[in-house]
């Protein structure tokens, strides 16, 4: 081969490892532009009417007509609990979100809607959907792998109905369980926090690069909301800056190395001052010192309690570093009022800019521009056999044994007769706890699972041997009982309980079994520690069970003995409410049961 050619012949193999000739360089209009090129363009050319349209949530009922989508450039809608559509099924769901999106599709901009939504312990306000234990059963596993899987089956269950972003996971570390959110986090210590929040994290975005089963998460209540005094609910966090790092915080440094896309405010104060307007947390520690690159939400109507003049609170709120205000109700009031607050040059250019900035690169990194709508082939997916499995599991790996006499757990399978007792023996909806179905939840058959009855039904070869009578009556003869006491269903503040004691018809139900003189099994269903120190020396053995969600056979299986005892404590277990709050590394610890503590068989 001739010189020139071989220098041809080089130079084209050079050009070919560099990828592409010059005249292939694409020329700026078609080079893909980067994330942070396609959000500044798109804000150069946004008014300050559709900026603020993108600062502005406001729940789905809220809207006077679904036309106010576009009217006011709303960027994101939200489900309060119980939020639904009249018919509460996932179809239903993914039209009403699809419907919603569309609209928000019409406007000039064609900016998509994000649609939060408190999938707290599955989508739990959905019908038929996986209910998993709440995060505080979910603290007893110590299992952060099951924890990441458990969130990326939510995930793909919200995903399944149109909807692209959780509130959650809440990761209060609550110091206090006369708290009614106790059950929300995970458990007392900072290392639970730390353990389990980037696993939700990821659970529920993966890499938040816009696969259609990865939904925007929300770490929450920062910062502090589970250490109020008396853990009175958006009541004061007195402490230290330096216990505020060490105990409520560091979860927050995992879950925004994770990645996490939002973040939303807490409701309470830190030594007198709201956190939704405190600048320094939410400017200076959150987003400089601790580099979170996503957008800062406000809690429901959290802005409104900062200031009695509602134009004074939109101020401090949006100065101190919010970037979305979950209004959610005056919508149009808020938005008039934070236009004039610009206009005045109260709030300068640049930090709307900011926080409009937040907003998209999030809603660009979800790939919400490319794919607006519902993934259909993931509505199905709601409550599968599959996903009921992992919450199995999770409800498996949550109990906790607190005691065990005379080796009266496990259960026999073939044994004459075993009878139960309990208002929360065969209620679903009791068993599922706050946030199901609506905010609050309710007792009752709720929606589609498994109680606790049916599943030791199901366990046995012969399903009459299992009997059942409320009070615990009829238990003579038996060769063993089980009465199934604690909590009903109770959300945030309507849950703060100074006694935590149990009523007196779980006491006669515990005492009518006792009396019958046969081995005595109690199951607490409750969204925290209560003061239990007379069932648990009447009892022969003593199960911590949380709040199980739908999948009862979870707690079948370990009664029976498929599955081994596993869980730990996540909370110091009190003697008494006079000990409160009582915690791991007190210099006076002196519990029933001890954080860490659960008893396995064959101990
Ligand atoms: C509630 C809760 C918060 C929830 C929000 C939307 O008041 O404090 O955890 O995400 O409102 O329902």
């Amino acid at each position: 081969m001739r010189t020139h050619n071989w220098i041809r012949l080089t130079a084209v193999l050079l050009i070919l490892a560099a990828g592409c000739t010059k005249e292939d360089e694409p020329n700026d209009a078609t080079k893909a532009k980067t994330i942070d090129e396609q959000v500044e363009a798109l804000l150069g050319s946004m008014t300050l009417e559709e900026k603020i349209g993108q600062m502005t949530q406001a729940e789905r009922g809220a809207l006077t007509n679904i036309t106010d989508i576009k009217t006011y450039h709303l960027g994101s809608l939200l489900s309060g609990g119980g939020s639904s559509p009249s018919s509460n099924t996932p179809s239903a769901w993914a039209d009403m979100y699809d419907g919603y999106q569309a609209m928000a599709l019409s406007t000039r901009l064609k900016i998509p809607l994000l649609y939060g939504i408190d999938a707290v312990h599955g989508h739990n306000n959905v019908k038929g959907a996986t209910i998993f234990p709440h995060n505080i059963g979910l603290g007893a596993t110590r299992d952060a792998d099951l924890v990441k899987r458990a969130a990326a089956v939510v995930a793909k269950e919200v995903a399944g109905t149109g909807i692209d972003w959780t509130f959650a996971p809440c990761i209060a570390v609550p110091r206090d369980e006369r708290w009614g959110r106790t059950y929300e986090g995970f458990g007392e210590t900072p290392e639970l926090q730390v353990m389990m929040a980037p696993a939700a994290v990821q659970g529920f975005q993966g890499t938040l690069s816009g696969k259609n089963t990865e939904i925007l998460a929300c770490a929450k209540h920062f910062v502090g909301d589970g250490g109020t005094a008396g853990g009175d609910d958006q009541g004061n966090t007195v402490l230290t800056e330096e216990q505020l790092r060490a105990i409520h915080m560091p979860g927050y440094v995992e879950a925004i190395k994770q990645g996490v896309g939002s973040i939303m405010a807490s409701y309470n104060s830190w030594n007198g001052t709201k956190l939704h307007g405190h600048k320094y947390l939410l400017t200076d520690v959150l987003k400089g010192e601790l580099g979170f690159q996503g957008f800062v939400v406000s809690d429901w109507e959290a802005v409104d309690q900062i200031s009695g003049d509602y134009p004074t609170a939109i101020l401090y709120a949006i100065s101190a570093g919010v970037d979305m205000v979950m209004v959610p109700i005056r919508y149009q009031y808020f938005i008039a009022e934070l236009k004039k607050l610009v206009q005045r040059g109260d709030i300068p250019m640049y930090r709307i800019d900011d926080a409009v900035r937040r907003i998209l690169k999030v809603k660009f990194r979800m790939g919400l521009f490319e794919k607006p709508f519902t993934d259909r082939s993931l509505t199905a997916t709601v409550g599968s056999a599959a996903h009921r499995a992992v919450a199995r599991e999770c409800v498996q790996k949550s109990l906790v044994l607190l005691k065990n006499s005379n080796a009266v757990l496990p259960l026999k399978k073939n044994a004459a007769r075993i009878h139960v007792a309990g208002k929360n023996a065969d209620d679903i909806g009791n068993q599922c706890g706050g946030w199901t179905i609506s905010w609050q939840g309710m007792s009752g058959n709720i929606t589609t699972g498994t109680t606790i009855l049916q599943a030791l039904r199901k366990a046995v070869p012969n399903a009459s041997a299992v009997t059942f009578s409320v009070t615990g009556s009829g238990a003579a003869g038996a060769d063993v009982g089980i009465v199934v006491v604690g909590e009903t269903p109770y959300a945030e503040g309507a849950g703060d309980n100074s006694q935590l004691t149990l009523s007196s018809e779980d006491l006669s139900a515990v005492a009518n079994m006792k009396a019958a003189g046969i081995p005595v099994v109690v199951i607490l269903i409750s969204g925290r520690p209560m003061i239990i120190n007379s069932v648990v020396s009447e009892a022969d053995a003593v199960v911590a069970a949380w709040l199980p969600g739908t999948e009862g056979e979870g707690v079948a299986d370990v009664l029976f003995g498929d599955v081994n005892f596993s869980g730990v404590l996540p909370h110091s277990w009190p003697r008494s409410v006079q000990q409160l709050p009582l915690n791991l590394g007190d210099a006076v610890y002196d519990p029933l049961f001890p954080y860490g503590f659960g008893l396995k068989y064959g101990m």
